[in-house]
């Protein structure tokens, strides 16, 4: 399949996936999560031992779902949506060979998501984290409220996803959302180096280290993942997500009811 929205480079053994949708931050489209989907699903990993995700250009890793493509889903298509990229992800976090997200940039929202679905996060110190959904009148989706509970801890899990905020790389290098942090040009370089030596493991070895330590998180991973795909298209039956989406397209704060 030829891919509009990735550029994939292959070497040696390592692969790097960038998203690359640089007129809206590489802000995920349906068509980009079934690209993602069909790469992941076709990797040869006899051929390739360890994936890198990042984000292409400067600024963004990935800066969330597409809103202006969700602003104008109703419940069923939201929920869809939700599971789209919920498949994809899980896998990835269930792909044999160790994926590495070098973050880059902006990494809100379906960003957040994506990374939080790859084995191990490093960031570059402009790197930006948050999950701003319910300033736009949504929950998260694509298995964020399941995998940053897992990783930060409920506590500030909740805070995050309550509040919206968006944290600076060192703060997600504190609360175990990223493992390092480095500086902008050094964050490929460091991520290749990591690959390096994790491509000299035994590849068997590996791929059921990785099942193993998923396996024992990922109980209920399955219906957790299903309710955050029910409730995600259940906003979208809600006066407060065309208002919130539609703030955000118009570039002016949402007036939220409740409703
Ligand atoms: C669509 C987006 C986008 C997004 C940015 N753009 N993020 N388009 N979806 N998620 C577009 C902008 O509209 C703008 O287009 C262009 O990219 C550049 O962005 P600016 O806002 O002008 O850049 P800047 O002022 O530097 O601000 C960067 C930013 C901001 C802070 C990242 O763009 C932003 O807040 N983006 C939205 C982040 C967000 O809310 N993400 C979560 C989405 S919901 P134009 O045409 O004006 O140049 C989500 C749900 C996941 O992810 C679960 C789904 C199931």
């Amino acid at each position: 399949m030829e891919y509009s929205f990735l550029k994939i480079e292959s070497k040696d053994g390592i692969c790097i996936m960038k998203v690359s949708a640089p007129k809206s931050l590489n802000a995920l489209n349906s068509t980009i999560l079934k690209e993602i989907d069909d790469f992941v699903s076709n990797l040869d990993i006899n051929d390739v031992r360890v994936l890198i995700i990042t984000g292409d250009g400067e600024k963004a890793f990935v800066a969330g779902a597409d809103i202006a493509e969700m602003a104008n889903l109703n419940e069923q298509q939201g929920y869809e949506f939700s599971k789209l990229g919920a498949l994809a992800f899980r896998r990835i976090e269930t792909l044999e060979i160790p994926v590495i997200a070098a973050v880059n940039g902006f990494c809100l929202g379906g960003g957040c998501e994506l990374a939080m679905a790859c084995d191990i996060r490093i960031a570059s110190s402009k790197a930006k984290f948050g999950q701003p959904e319910v300033g736009l009148g949504i929950t998260p989706g694509f298995s964020g409220t399941y995998r940053l509970a897992k990783l930060v801890g409920q506590g500030y899990a909740k805070e995050m996803i309550f509040t919206g905020k968006v944290i600076k790389a060192d703060e997600a290098l504190r609360i175990g959302l990223v493992n390092a942090v480095y500086e902008p040009e050094e964050l490929m370089g460091k991520a290749m180096e990591m690959a390096q030596v994790i491509k000299e493991k035994a590849p068997l070895a590996l791929q059921y280290a990785k099942e193993c330590i998923n396996e024992s998180y990922d109980l209920y991973a399955d219906g957790a993942i299903e309710l955050e795909n029910k409730d995600f298209g259940r906003c979208f039956a809600t006066e407060d997500q065309k208002e919130g989406m539609a703030a955000f397209l118009e570039k002016r704060k949402p007036n939220f009811v409740g409703k």
